[in-house]
C-alpha cells in the first residue's frame, strides 16, 4: 500500500462516518492535525472532547483554505451547498471528497471546483447508529469504497483520494454516479425501505395487551436493525434516489408476488424450489 500524509485532514459533519474516519486517520497516523466542523458546532465539539478532533472549526472557509484534504460527510442533500461554499476558498492542491449515500449531484459539484479538486466518494460501510460517540476506526476495514471520478479527473488527486481510502482499510473501486445510484438502489436503498415498511405494517398490532414486537425473536431482529437508522440521513437518500429505489421496489413487488403466489398455491416443491433458488444466491456470493 501508498504511504499517504496530510498535514491537516479538515472533516465536515463529524458523525459516525466522519468521526470513523477522523479515528482511522489518526490510529495509522495520516494526518499531522484533524479539524472538524459540523452545522451547530455539537457533534464538532463532542468530538472535541473525545479525541477524535484536534480542532474544532466554526467557518467552512478556515477548513477550506487550510486543510489538503477535506473529507465531506454530512446528509446527502446538504453536500451540495457544502461543496459551493468549499468550492469558493480552497487551494489549487486541495482535495475535496465526501462519504455520501447518493452520488447524482457530482457533475454540478465537479463543475464548481476550478482546480478540479473534488472526488466523489462512498464508503460503503456503516451501522444503524450516528454520532460522533457511534464512531470507531475499523469501521471501514475490509470494504469496499466506490469513487466517481470523470475522464478530466485531475490523475494526481484520484489517485491521492484512493490512497487515503485504501488506507484506511478499503478496497477502492471506480464507477460513474449513474452505476453507483442503481446498485446502491439494489443493495442499499431497497433493502433500508423495505425495513422501515416492514416495521410499520406491523406498528399498532397488538395481542393480549401486548405489542407484537415485543415478542419478537432473532429473525425479525435481524431483518428490522436497519429500520433504526438515522430520520434524516434516510430521508435525504429517498429523496435524492427516488427514481432507482422505486424501480428496485418494483422488481420486488414482482419478486413478492410471484413468493405469494406460491405461498397461495401450496405445493411444497414450489415454495422448495424457490426458497433454495433464493438460498444459493447468497451461497454463491459467500464462495466467490
Ligand atoms: P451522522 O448523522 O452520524 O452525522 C452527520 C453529521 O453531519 C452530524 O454531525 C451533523 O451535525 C452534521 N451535519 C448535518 N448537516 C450539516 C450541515 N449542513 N453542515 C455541516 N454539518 C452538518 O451521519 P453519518 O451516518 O455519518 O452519514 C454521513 C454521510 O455518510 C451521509 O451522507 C450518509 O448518506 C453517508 N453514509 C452513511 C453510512 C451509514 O451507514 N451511516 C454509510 C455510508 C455513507
Amino acid at each position: 500500500m501508498k504511504k499517504v500524509f496530510f498535514d491537516k485532514i479538515g472533516i465536515i459533519g463529524v458523525g459516525l462516518i466522519g468521526a470513523s474516519f477522523a479515528l482511522a486517520v489518526r490510529e495509522r497516523k495520516l494526518a499531522g492535525e484533524i479539524w472538524g466542523y459540523s452545522l451547530s458546532g455539537k457533534s464538532s465539539q463532542r468530538a472535541l472532547e473525545l479525541g477524535i478532533l484536534d480542532r474544532k472549526v466554526d467557518d467552512l472557509a478556515i477548513i477550506a483554505q487550510e486543510c489538503g484534504l477535506i473529507v465531506v460527510s454530512t446528509p446527502v442533500l446538504t453536500i451540495p451547498g457544502i461543496l459551493a461554499e468549499l468550492a469558493a476558498h480552497v487551494k489549487r492542491e486541495t482535495i475535496v471528497t465526501d462519504g455520501g449515500s447518493v452520488k447524482s449531484f457530482v457533475y454540478d459539484a465537479h463543475k464548481l471546483f476550478h482546480h478540479k479538486n473534488f472526488i466523489g466518494g462512498h464508503p460503503i460501510a456503516g451501522t444503524e447508529k450516528s454520532g460522533p460517540d457511534a464512531g470507531f476506526s475499523s469501521l471501514f476495514d475490509g470494504s469496499c469504497c466506490i469513487l466517481t471520478p470523470f475522464r478530466d479527473t485531475d490523475e494526481g488527486k484520484l489517485e491521492k483520494t484512493r490512497d487515503i481510502w485504501e488506507a484506511v482499510g478499503m478496497n477502492v473501486v471506480a464507477m460513474s454516479p449513474e452505476e453507483h445510484d442503481s446498485v446502491m438502489a439494489n443493495i442499499s436503498h431497497m433493502p433500508h425501505a423495505i425495513a422501515f415498511s416492514l416495521v410499520n405494517s406491523v406498528r399498532g398490532k397488538t395481542v393480549s395487551g401486548n405489542k407484537i414486537t415485543t415478542l419478537a425473536g432473532g429473525g425479525f431482529r435481524d431483518f428490522t436493525r436497519i429500520a433504526r437508522s438515522d430520520v434524516v440521513m434516510w430521508s435525504d437518500i429517498f429523496i435524492s434516489n427516488s427514481k432507482n429505489i422505486i424501480s428496485s421496489l418494483e422488481d420486488f413487488e414482482e419478486s413478492l408476488r410471484r413468493l405469494k403466489r406460491i405461498i397461495a398455491d401450496g405445493e411444497k416443491s414450489e415454495i422448495t424450489d424457490y426458497l433454495e433458488e433464493t438460498r444459493l444466491v447468497l451461497v454463491n456470493n459467500s464462495k466467490k
